[in-house]
């Protein structure tokens, strides 16, 4: 039977039965792209109701890479049959773990690495370099999907590597690869086969600075997990977080250390991101964060400094800008601390991104400290949400995270007074020799630290 060729445009989803340069419907230019009609289609089974508390749950057996960290930002393994977008800046490491995982799969599933990148030698030299035993893994240079999934059905693979999605194309798809059109196809064509045949897929995705791309950002809400993959080249620490999970939580999060020879999983990360030096500075802040399911302490550091003329500078690394110059209005408004006229620069330390409010409190700490040119005593831990009346609202997991700062020796908390553990749980061995000062707003709490 010959179907009759199809054009589908990439953002109204409007259809067109001839290519044309600009779509009539949403007038854009250059976002039509023929749609798949291949034999990679899989043949539609009608599908039947089935009594919920009946469905067999244990289809999901998890395989596990071996690598703590990764497993554990999978939900506890890889799934048969899932596909998982892993993403990152060129460089941070994603071939590397992904050949690293591969090493204990292989030992008892069957393997298809692709990768459109790198030669076979380059590939087999990094797996002896990092001495992962391939046993059960063919490798093969490729960028034409359909050969891939071909190829992936006759060696009856299990888990297979796309490396990189944005190198591989669909051959009946219009546009090169890397193309929006043609990343739509391949992830596509690779999520139908992938619940066909049971096959875990993982697809590698560059991510630019700016996070953009025609890639991984797109593609999220077609496969079942979305990894990404952060930190910065010239460091050693990298953070993989699980933005999206269809089998396990989201915001989890795994830590590694690159050395020499490959990724090294980080198992009690919590202290990592404390510097070094425990002498007190003005600027510096430690904060309990929360990273999934655990606590972190993480360091951030302020410097408020005169501005040399023009637009004073804010430079933030790691946190949200938008979030900071709410904060900074907080500041001026509640507290009576104008940064107007000042350069701020805040940084986390680490490399680490920062995003939830619970940083709000540390993070207004650190700029005061440094404008009053006052440092903390090198024991203080301080979280809490900062609202725009100055309110001091709770976070959630308060108790967990003062039990991580008095694990690492932090004795002073400051935190929003809806986060004051109980008397009885002050007295447990967990919360022993930790003072709580706790306030209902940040103007109260801030003018009794710096006091
Ligand atoms: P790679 O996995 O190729 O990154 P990606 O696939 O995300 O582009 O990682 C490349 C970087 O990792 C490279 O700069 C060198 C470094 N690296 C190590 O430090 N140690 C190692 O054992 C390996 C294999 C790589
Ligand atoms: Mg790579």
């Amino acid at each position: 039977m010959k179907t009759a060729e199809r054009f589908k445009c990439q953002v109204c989803d409007a259809e067109h039965a001839k290519w044309v340069g600009q779509c009539s419907q949403c007038q854009e230019w250059n976002t039509l792209s023929q749609m798949v009609m291949s034999a990679h289609r899989v043949a539609h089974v009608a599908a039947t109701p089935q009594q919920l508390s009946k469905v067999d749950v244990a289809k999901y057996p998890r395989m596990s890479t071996a690598l703590g960290e990764f497993d554990r930002v999978l939900g506890g393994g890889l799934v048969p049959g899932a596909v998982v977008l892993l993403g990152g800046d060129p460089g941070v490491g994603k071939s590397t773990l992904l050949l690293q995982a591969l090493g204990r799969l292989s030992q008892q599933h069957r393997i298809l690495y692709v990768t459109g990148e790198e030669s076979l030698e380059q590939v087999a030299a990094r797996a002896q370099r990092l001495e992962v035993p391939l046993e059960r893994t063919w490798v093969m240079s490729e960028t034409n999907c359909a050969s891939i999934l071909d190829q992936a059905r006759s060696h009856q693979a299990e888990i297979m590597v796309l490396d990189s999605v944005q190198t591989l194309g669909m051959p009946e798809v219009v546009g090169a690869p890397g193309s929006v059109s043609q990343v739509r196809a391949v992830t596509h064509a690779c999520v139908q086969f992938a619940k066909q045949y049971n096959v875990a897929i993982f697809l590698v995705g560059h991510v630019t600075k700016e996070g953009s791309l025609a890639g991984p950002r797109m593609l999220e809400h077609m496969v079942d997990t979305v990894l990404y993959f952060e930190g910065e080249k010239d460091r050693t620490y990298r953070m993989i977080r699980a933005v999206k999970n269809r089998f396990g939580a989201v915001n989890e999060m795994g830590v590694f250390a690159m050395l020499d020879r490959g990724l090294k999983p980080v198992n009690h990360p919590s202290a990592l991101f404390l510097s070094h030096t425990a002498q007190p500075m003005p600027g510096r802040v430690i904060m309990a964060t929360w990273e999934g399911t655990r606590p972190l302490l993480v360091e951030v550091q302020a410097l408020v400094d005169e501005s040399q003329g023009g637009q004073p500078r804010r430079v933030m690394v790691g946190l949200d800008n938008q979030r900071i110059a709410m904060l900074l209005a907080v500041l001026s408004r509640h507290v009576g601390l104008s940064t107007a006229g000042q350069d701020v620069f805040i940084n986390v330390v680490g490399g680490l991104k920062v995003l939830e409010p619970a940083a709000d409190l540390a993070i207004l700490a650190a700029v005061m400290s440094s404008l009053k040119n006052q440092a903390l005593s090198s024991d203080t831990v301080i979280f809490g949400e900062v609202g725009l009346g100055g309110e001091l609202r709770p976070v959630p997991s308060g108790q967990a995270r003062l039990t991580a700062a008095v694990q690492h020796g932090l004795k002073q908390a400051w935190i929003p007074a809806a986060n004051q553990p109980k008397p009885q749980d002050l007295k447990t061995k967990a919360l022993s020799g930790c003072q709580c000062h706790a306030f209902h707003t940040v103007d109260a709490l801030l003018n009794q630290l710096f006091s």
